[in-house]
């Protein structure tokens, strides 16, 4: 799969583009503030829905404009197709696969799968545990259409029950309701729980020798899912805390509050140290570009196909081992890469296949 051309009105500083982009290497340059990273950011948005940073449409709609467009041409096994995007400001955003509309925003999952890398990924491992979360939500929820909707119905349910714990002082008939709740959130609860499970174990496979190479053999990398409760306790547990959960006026069991480690072990006989709480900062890092690397095996793995990789500026926080390792891997993938400058290309004589200048909402293409 492949992206074949981006076009965008009323998105963020863009007016109006067109970019035709090349099956290989993509570089976009161009000083600060000039919209690299927001286009990035569109191709984001047309594969999941929804925006790398977390941001909502109306503030991804250009200052001033009501709605926004997305157009995104595909290629895949020698058909292309078209992905129509139609954001607004006040209601939910349009989607239109080759001119026909979509029923749910969850439909379009999975069929462009992005790998999105900016230098903020290389403190997953240092930053907290929503953070960490977060990035197993993006990628289950591109792989996994069931754990999307589980997850979203499951973060709606703990949001209402928080709604109804707070006010349960001033309607105490409403505490009928969280037992209606409380049978909804076990079910969708236990699918997350037991679909992290998987997937760290997958995980598990697929990090170690990455992250063995990287460090030149000398380190063994293994992730653990800390959940907060296990899919088979959830409904006694939730049922154990709500005396707590109406002090608390919040639930606070689930996979909510689910956490995951990182153990570097020097060799297999060895205790490991845990790196969120004892790693150096350059170890944690390194288990951060290694957990960003498992990402894009693990799509290649799950959907047969290669994903898309987006680099936000990410090559110039790495040293030259590191991105010489993070470039091979590309290897046939195509790339579509945001710098400020050319220089660390050039030092590492690699293959540019088109190059576009970014200035103030303008793309201009120099090959
Ligand atoms: N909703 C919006 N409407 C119009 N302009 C916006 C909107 N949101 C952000 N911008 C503008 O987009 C620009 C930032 O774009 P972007 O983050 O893509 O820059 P960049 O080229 O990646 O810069 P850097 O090199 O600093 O990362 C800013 O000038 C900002 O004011
Ligand atoms: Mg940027």
């Amino acid at each position: 799969m492949i992206i074949k051309s981006l076009e965008l009105s009323d998105f963020r500083n863009y007016e109006n583009l067109k970019i035709d982009f090349s099956s290989g290497t993509n570089i976009l340059y161009g000083d600060n503030a000039q919209g690299k990273t927001n286009i990035l950011e569109a191709i984001f948005v047309s594969a999941t829905t929804k925006s790398h940073k977390g941001s909502k449409d109306k503030e991804i709609i250009s200052f001033g404009k009501e709605e926004a467009h997305i157009r995104t041409i595909l290629e895949k096994d020698n058909a292309e197709y078209r992905v129509d995007m139609h954001l607004r400001k006040s209601k939910t955003k349009g989607i239109a696969i080759d001119g026909q509309k979509i029923k749910k925003a969850s439909d379009l999952i999975g069929r462009l799968n992005v790998v999105f890398f900016s230098p903020e990924d290389l403190s997953i491992i240092k930053n907290g545990p929503s953070e960490r979360r977060r990035f197993m939500d993006m990628e289950l929820c591109q792989l996994d259409q069931i754990y999307l909707n589980s997850l979203s119905k499951y973060n709606k349910l703990v949001v209402e029950r928080n709604k109804v714990l707070k006010d349960l002082f001033e309607h105490p008939e409403n505490s009928v309701l969280l037992d209606v709740q409380d049978k909804q959130l076990c079910e969708y609860g236990s699918v997350i729980i037991k679909t992290r499970e998987k997937f760290i174990a997958e995980l598990n496979e697929i990090i170690r020798p990455i992250h063995k190479k990287l460090t030149g053999e000398k380190e063994i990398l293994s992730v653990y899912y800390e959940p907060n409760v296990s899919a088979e306790d959830l409904e006694k547990k939730l049922r154990a805390s709500r005396q707590k959960d109406i002090y608390a006026k919040q639930t606070t069991v689930g996979p909510h509050k689910d956490d995951f480690s990182f153990i570097i072990q020097k060799n297999e006989s060895e205790d490991g140290i845990d790196i969120r709480k004892y790693g150096s900062q350059g170890q944690q890092r390194t288990a951060s570009l290694s957990l960003k690397l498992s990402e894009i095996e693990i799509v290649k793995k799950a959907k047969k196909e290669n994903p898309v990789l987006l680099l936000d500026d990410v090559l110039s926080e790495l040293d030259s081992n590191r991105q010489n390792y993070l470039l091979n891997t590309i290897g046939n993938i195509q790339t579509i890469i945001t710098c400020t400058g050319l220089d660390e290309f050039v030092n590492n004589r690699f293959e540019i296949d088109k190059l576009f200048k970014v200035t103030d909402g303008t793309v201009s293409s120099e090959n």
